[in-house]
């Protein structure tokens, strides 16, 4: 393992090894570094990477000439009683799996990094960013929008990935970078990965990790109900009634709560009541043992 943390750029003899970067002068350094000799791709992370990262770095490979990943769990995008104190944290682990996949930079900043004493600016997306994890999450992506569009200026990426597991979140970082009006990358350079499943159909994620065997058995409930829902809707049930056969099966299965399950247009997130020529995806949000599930699918599937 060539990768080793250190709060400056690492070279190890002339190699292009991972370069693990902590605070921004020498973030800069390397980011012009890479960008001298092509382009460069930036997957922007909070660590604890499971396949679903990989999946976006391995995208990242045929967006552009270098790959860059930064890990930070972002204290912004989390409520008070959300779980940024447990939130998994692996960044020595984190960095030999993106040596491995050769990644070319990892950005890894400290929180005074991020947001010196003093800092006092924040971006915050109306319209799509409103209803689904927007209501259930009050603050939430205008910490997601602060921190992206920081790590967007800080970085210089040619391309942003993101997965569609966070569909909302790309909408709200695509209208930032249109209404912006930013330049690297462009908002048409915002790329969105398709979401990564375990073999029965759950949806990877970081929170996996807070299931117990039990919950995570009983969690197939979600990408399964889903199914149904879109399976009934595309046949012509009542939206309300699928959404609401859907709340009550994830409840029955052993889900504590549903925060949401509703149909919204693809790109506006506008609420669909009827089905129209425009396309529409299913959004769920629901709590089992200590986990906060979301997941969304296309009503095409
Ligand atoms: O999706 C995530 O992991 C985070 O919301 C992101 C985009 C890295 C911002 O902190």
């Amino acid at each position: 393992m060539r990768a080793s943390l250190s709060r400056h750029a690492v070279l190890v003899q002339g190699v292009p090894d991972v370069q693990i970067v902590q605070q921004l002068d020498p973030l800069r350094s390397a980011v012009d570094g890479l960008k001298a000799s092509g382009t460069l791709a930036l997957v922007p992370t909070m660590g604890a990477l499971h396949e679903g990262h990989l999946t976006l770095v391995r995208a990242a490979r045929a967006a552009a000439t270098h790959i860059a990943v930064s890990i930070f769990v972002n204290p912004r995008q989390f409520g008070p009683k959300e779980d940024l104190a447990r939130y998994p944290r692996q960044l020595e682990r984190d960095c030999e799996l993106l040596e491995a996949e050769g990644v070319a930079l990892v950005w890894a900043p400290d929180l005074a990094a991020m947001y010196p004493a003093g800092y006092a600016t924040g971006v915050s997306v109306s319209g799509v960013s409103e209803g689904l994890c927007g209501e259930m999450r009050p603050g939430h992506f205008d910490g997601v929008a602060t921190v992206v569009c920081k790590l967007f200026n800080q970085v210089r990426p040619d391309v942003a990935l993101f997965g569609e597991k966070d569909w909302q979140q790309l909408a709200v970082i695509r209208r930032m970078a249109r209404d912006l009006d930013l330049v690297l990358p462009r908002a048409e350079a915002i790329l969105g990965v398709p979401t990564v499943r375990e073999a029965d159909g759950l949806a990877l994620s970081s929170r996996n990790a807070y299931l117990s065997e039990a919950d995570r058995k009983a969690a197939v409930a979600l990408p399964d109900g889903m199914k149904v829902a879109i399976a009934a809707i595309r046949a012509g049930a009542p939206i309300a009634e699928a959404t609401a056969a859907l709340k009550a099966g994830l409840t029955a299965a052993g889900f504590a709560s549903v925060d949401y399950a509703e149909l919204r247009e693809a790109a506006s997130l506008v609420s669909v009541e009827v089905l129209g020529e425009a396309p529409a995806r299913l959004f769920v949000a629901a709590r089992i043992g200590g986990a906060r599930l979301i997941d969304n699918m296309p009503l095409v599937l």
